[in-house]
């Protein structure tokens, strides 16, 4: 089976051959020549998965998925969510991003929070959505420095160190991403 994935971060392309294996060849945006700007503008990450699936769906008429994350804290009443990575700006600034977060959220006792990826699939012309969710809370200062994003601010229930403080193999065990991508795989194995 080949699927295209409507993204070219290695890291993303790498976890999820991964996870799929050899039965799915995934190929990157790249790979099949597509080096559109392909626009996020809805305001859920389901609606943000579904654009970006669609659009390659529509253009280059192949099976594909797309996937959106956001980090959805209780207290902000799910913010930063689907505004994850433009949070403190559009430029994706990730220090920023967290300062703002930890900002926000000074005095605050509840610091409930929770990673969550949707992913968006479309096989011929049927579209279904998978989600994964790693629930956690933020932590009063950055801690760490693997990782990504705001890892150095998440600490998953269960654990007492923050994702930027876990092995790489460590968080894509637990995460939202893998979560989201195991049920996007026990799907495949169904076809
Ligand atoms: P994307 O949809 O995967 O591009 O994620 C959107 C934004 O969510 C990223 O720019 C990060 O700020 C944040 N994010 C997504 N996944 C993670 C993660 O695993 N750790 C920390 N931050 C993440």
């Amino acid at each position: 089976m080949k699927l295209v994935f409507a993204t070219n971060n290695k890291h993303k392309l790498e976890e999820i051959r991964d996870i799929l294996g050899s039965r799915v060849e995934v190929l990157s945006l790249n790979d099949i020549n597509c080096h559109d700007e392909i626009p996020e503008t809805a305001d859920t990450l389901e609606g943000n998965a579904l654009i970006k699936a669609r659009y390659i769906y529509e253009k280059y008429g192949v099976d594909c998925f797309a996937d959106d994350t956001g980090l959805e804290v209780d207290v902000l009443n799910g913010a930063p969510g689907v505004y994850s990575a433009r949070y403190a700006g559009e430029s994706n600034d990730s220090k920023a991003n967290m300062n703002k977060l930890l900002q926000n959220l000074t005095g605050k006792s509840n610091r409930i929070a929770q990673f969550r990826t949707v992913i968006a699939l479309i096989i011929k012309g049927e579209e279904k959505i998978f989600d994964g969710i790693v629930k956690g809370f933020i932590a009063e200062e950055k801690k760490g420095d693997s990782g990504f994003g705001y890892d150095p601010i998440f600490i998953p229930d269960g654990f007492s160190e923050s994702f930027a403080q876990m092995t790489n193999e460590q968080k894509n065990s637990i995460s939202h991403r893998f979560r989201a991508t195991e049920k996007l795989n026990d799907y495949l194995k169904t076809l």
